[in-house]
């Protein structure tokens, strides 16, 4: 983090929101991009890449084992890969940050190359399971030191040529796919993934993109996904869609403030990803799909959302994986609906970057909400749309969708609702408050 001390915020919103706005690059494609590009030979530019702190960590990773990356003045990232196979033994350890989808990606490349990679992240990150990489990338013969629990920091010890396997996802993460995809890639064979629920399937996509022969088969077990290696991928050029997980912040904005009317600009609407929508308009929310179109193979829209008044819903348990990173923002919109949201089926979110349950709960409990919590989710009793009681500072445990969330439901709070740190929204959305007071909402900076 560029800076040393907490950066306490309040967020507070005096009228209704209203204006245009674009959201940032989508963070999974922004990694992926640099990653893939990172072992295409030739130049791949990618434009509307997410300058996140997360994605600078992915790209100061792969430039440390070889990749060539640059930022040119005209925003676009221009990359020079290695090659599969290819990745440097780096001089120092990898500091991953607060990025776990960094860490677990990349231990699935290194396990499958001859290089010892170190990986090293902050507090929030080191307490992260890393086991379920762990467990499938030493099936294919990478070895790993870590720390108790299996935790950060780590070494990988990666092997070429690794063995394929097939895996079975034990847990619903497009992370523990990705990993044991990006090691198949330089593994001689046929390296197979089943994931018996469908989760993000960005890696799958842009993997096909840049020419990997990857096939997926729809069987009752699940979804098969097959990787042929060794691979050689060949350069792209790549738009970056908006990231729907920064957008959800707004299109909840927007339905808890009275008279609000938004447009948020060039919003991903992959099926894997756009759960927040469907639950949201289950709600009552008022969300328009504008000019639906495709921007580098995903499917992309424009969203007009307007003040609408939302209603308690029990939350699909299948919408979880598609909407598993927006449960923070999805529990503010509930404790505004009227009667009870049911939110079951996502213990996951207990390993994210907090504990998103137990940071959300104390959280909204003390501005006045009613919520309650499960071992797998949370049941909140809305408000019925009046403002929350607010005033109270809130923990955000290093965790950007915490943060994020409840600066939002300062939007709509009798007394102010202070965040103790603004500095992790910075992992993945560095023009959060400049967005918010683009929409005519008021940000204070508040001493410790
Ligand atoms: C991600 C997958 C999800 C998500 C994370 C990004 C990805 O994690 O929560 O923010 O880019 O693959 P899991 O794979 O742990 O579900």
């Amino acid at each position: 983090m560029t800076m040393q001390s907490p950066r306490p915020l309040s967020l507070s919103a005096h009228s209704p929101l209203t204006g245009t706005i674009t959201v940032p690059g989508d963070k999974s494609i922004s990694h992926r991009s640099l990653m893939f590009a990172g072992l295409a030979v030739g130049e791949s530019r990618i434009t509307g890449l997410l300058e996140g702190e997360d994605v600078l960590a992915t790209a100061a990773a792969m430039r440390a084992m070889g990749a060539d990356i640059v930022r040119g003045d005209d925003t676009v990232w221009r990359v020079h890969g290695v090659g599969v196979g290819g990745l440097l033994q780096p001089q120092t350890a990898l500091d991953m940050g607060n990025s776990g989808t960094s860490t677990r990606l990349l231990m699935g490349l290194v396990a499958s190359h001859a290089i010892t990679v170190s990986f090293t992240g902050d507090a929030s990150l080191s307490k992260r399971p890393m086991d379920r990489v762990i467990t499938p990338l030493s099936q294919m013969g990478a070895e790993f030191t870590a720390s108790p629990g299996n935790r950060l920091p780590l070494m990988v010890r990666g092997i070429a040529p690794a063995v394929p396997i097939t895996y079975t996802l034990p847990v619903a993460s497009a992370q523990v796919k990705s990993a044991v995809l990006l090691a198949g890639l330089n593994t001689p064979g046929a390296t197979r993934v089943i994931e018996p629920v469908p989760t993000r399937d960005h890696s799958e996509r842009m993997l096909r993109g840049f020419g990997a022969d990857l096939t997926v088969e729809e069987t009752p077990e699940g979804r098969i996904i097959a990787i042929t290696g060794e691979a050689e991928l060949k350069p792209q050029t790549i738009t970056v869609p908006g990231d729907p997980s920064s957008a959800a912040f707004w299109m909840v904005a927007a339905s808890i403030v009275p008279g609000s009317d938004i447009l948020i600009r060039n919003v991903g609407l992959n099926a894997t990803r756009s759960g927040i929508v469907t639950a949201l308009k289950m709600m009552g929310a008022d969300i328009e799909e504008v000019d639906a179109r495709d921007v580098g193979g995903e499917p992309v829209a424009d969203l007009r959302v307007r003040h609408a008044p939302l209603s308690g819903i029990e939350v699909p348990p299948e919408l979880v994986p598609s909407m598993i990173d927006e449960y923070p923002a999805l529990f503010v919109a509930a404790s505004f609906a009227q009667g009870r949201t049911v939110a079951r089926g996502a213990e996951e979110l207990r390993v994210k970057e907090s504990d998103r349950i137990a940071a959300m709960a104390t959280a909204l409990q003390a501005c006045g909400a009613a919520i309650e919590e499960y071992p797998d989710g949370a049941a909140i009793t809305g408000t019925g749309g009046e403002p929350l009681p607010g005033g109270a500072r809130i923990e955000t445990h290093l965790d950007h969708r915490i943060a994020m969330s409840m600066a939002i439901a300062g939007l709509n709070a009798k007394s102010a609702i202070a965040i103790d740190d603004a500095r992790p929204i910075a992992t993945s959305y560095p023009d959060f408050v400049d967005t918010a007071t683009a929409l005519g909402a008021h940000s204070a900076w508040l001493n410790q």
